[in-house]
């Protein structure tokens, strides 16, 4: 399975070198072989010899040049950086990224041949609009996006659910999973208020293929505890 982190504007670098190290300690220390990811802040990105993935939460399309505030090819390069998180709805929603934006990224990304993390999930209105509009939202997040891509990994986030401690019913989550293989069957990843006491239930529903976990992965100890939950349940 797949347990990724997204740090999102948390830990310094030190902090973030720290927080590594005591998850690798702990997969190692437990033979670990899930596949885990990490997305620190962006000036947190170092050099990183351990078995975590360690991938950018967002980077320009371009290899370098003139874009005020922005990162790109080179920045990740310098420390092997081949993954990279698109979509995440901080990103579209706050930060007001658009699906032509998000493609053109995507694209970029995609011919550098970098592991992919795609973000897809509706806002709160779109849930409450009942389920026909709530799917038609999510496809329209998968209209320029290549799924047969055999580096990319989707994140199924209700918007509403990240940050708040609220959830979809683990039927829900299963449902929309389901529909959601349908258009690609890439790793599907659920995530909004993953938390070491859900974790395992999540983990365990059919079509779920990993977590993606944003507050409650910044406790290094619940977010080992997740990873190994994710063994048990390979291993049964
Ligand atoms: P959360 O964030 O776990 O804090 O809800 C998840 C995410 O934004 O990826």
């Amino acid at each position: 399975m797949i347990i990724a982190a997204n740090l999102k504007t948390n830990l310094t670098r030190v902090e973030t070198n720290k927080y590594l190290e005591e998850i690798e300690d702990f997969i190692k220390s437990k033979n670990l072989t899930q596949e885990v990811l990490v997305f620190p802040a962006m000036s947190s990105l170092d050099s990183n010899e351990s078995s975590i993935i360690v991938g950018a939460q967002n980077a320009y399309a371009t290899k370098d040049g003139a874009f005020t505030g922005e990162i790109g090819l080179v920045h990740l390069e310098e420390f092997a950086i081949k993954t990279i998180l698109i979509g995440h709805s901080e990103r579209r929603h706050i930060l007001g990224e658009t699906q032509e934006e998000l493609v053109k990224k995507f694209n970029y990304y995609k011919n550098l041949g970098f592991k992919i993390v795609y973000c897809v999930g509706e806002p709160l209105e779109k849930r409450e609009a009942g389920k026909i509009e709530m799917m038609e939202y999510i496809s329209s997040q998968y209209e320029g996006i290549d799924t047969e891509y055999e580096n990319l990994i989707i994140a199924y986030e209700p918007v509403w659910a990240i940050g708040t401690g609220l959830t979809p019913t683990l039927e829900d989550i299963q449902d929309i999973h389901t529909e959601l293989k349908m258009k690609s069957t890439a790793p599907l990843l659920y995530g909004g208020s993953v938390k070491v006491t859900n974790a395992k239930e999540v983990l365990a529903l059919q079509n779920v293929d990993g977590i993606l976990v944003g507050s409650a992965a910044l406790y290094a100890e619940h977010f080992c505890s997740m990873i190994e939950f994710a063994q048990e349940l390979d291993s049964k």
